[in-house]
């Protein structure tokens, strides 16, 4: 990959996913980047198979999370910061708790509001910030009301941020279905078999979920060509599956039937 020799970037969320895929990516080509999640034996894991990166492990959800990223940043600009910290209480909005309500607003919005302020004094001119938010944001996905209202947040934040930081480049990431990661990890099964099967009923399921590898390719590639040019700010990049929603292929078929003409 081309320009990314020396960059000096960011990955929050580099322990797992997405994150780490493009983590992966960034430190194999040649930039310089600190790798940022919860689990510190992950993240040393991801250091070795990538030969390079600097660890920091802290959490984002707590009062000195982003202190401690502030402190291990010192003085070089940053040029690129992804973040896919996020977590994702799976549970119906009667019963969701107020402890799963507080993870996911403390997390998915408070702790990437202390995750930019940290970060966007440190940023060097034209510097890129790019967000990871969801699909399901204006879904009204059963079980997901929580995540989806923190990331609806989230994205309302965003606009924010470009608003008050003209100059710098905030990039909010709308991602679909995207396997293998630890997304779904904590889902209860029971929840999840009922939520799955009411998301499939309303058109929300893609027959083919995106694979983590390749969206880790087309973001790096976008955001990579993005730092080689300053004067082009994308504010919204939207990363789907291509496939047919589950469920329509037989009336998809039908509608491409050739036309007989007589
Ligand atoms: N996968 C999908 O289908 C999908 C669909 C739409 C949107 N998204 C979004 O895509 C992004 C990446 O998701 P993913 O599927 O790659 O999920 P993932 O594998 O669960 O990765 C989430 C990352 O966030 C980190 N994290 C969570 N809470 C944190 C905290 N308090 N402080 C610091 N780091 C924290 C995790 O670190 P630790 O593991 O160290 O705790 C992990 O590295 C997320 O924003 C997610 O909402 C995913």
């Amino acid at each position: 990959m081309d320009g990314v020799g020396g960059l000096r970037a960011i990955i929050a969320g580099a322990s797992s996913g997405v994150g780490r895929a493009v983590a992966l990516r960034l430190v194999k080509a040649g930039a310089d980047v600190l790798l940022v999640g919860r689990d510190a034996d992950r993240l040393k894991e991801l250091q070795y198979a990538a030969g390079g990166g600097d660890v920091l492990a802290t959490d984002l959800s707590l009062p000195d999370g982003a202190e401690r990223l502030m402190a291990a940043l010192g003085d070089r600009p940053v040029e690129l910061l992804v973040s896919t910290v996020a977590v994702a209480p799976l549970a119906f909005l009667a019963t969701t708790t107020r402890a799963q309500w507080e993870n996911a607003l403390t997390t998915n919005v408070i702790g990437t509001a202390s995750l930019l302020q940290a970060v966007v004094p440190r940023m060097a001119p034209a510097g890129l910030l790019a967000v990871v938010s969801s699909e399901s944001v204006g879904q009204h996905r059963t079980g997901l009301g929580a995540y989806a209202a923190s990331k609806a947040a989230l994205e309302d934040m965003m606009g924010t941020w470009r608003t008050e930081h003209p100059g710098l480049r905030f990039t909010t990431v709308a991602l679909g279905g995207t396997m293998p990661t630890a997304f779904s990890q904590g889902f209860a099964p029971e929840v999840a078999a009922v939520a799955v099967n009411d998301w499939a009923s309303r058109g929300h399921i893609q027959e083919q979920l995106m694979h983590t590898d390749d969206v880790a390719d087309v973001l790096t590639g976008v955001l990579v060509s993005l730092i080689g040019a300053p004067g082009v700010g994308v504010p919204r990049i939207e990363l789907a599956s291509p496939s047919a929603v589950a469920g329509t292929t037989a009336h998809l078929r039908k509608v491409e039937q050739p036309v007989t003409r007589t």
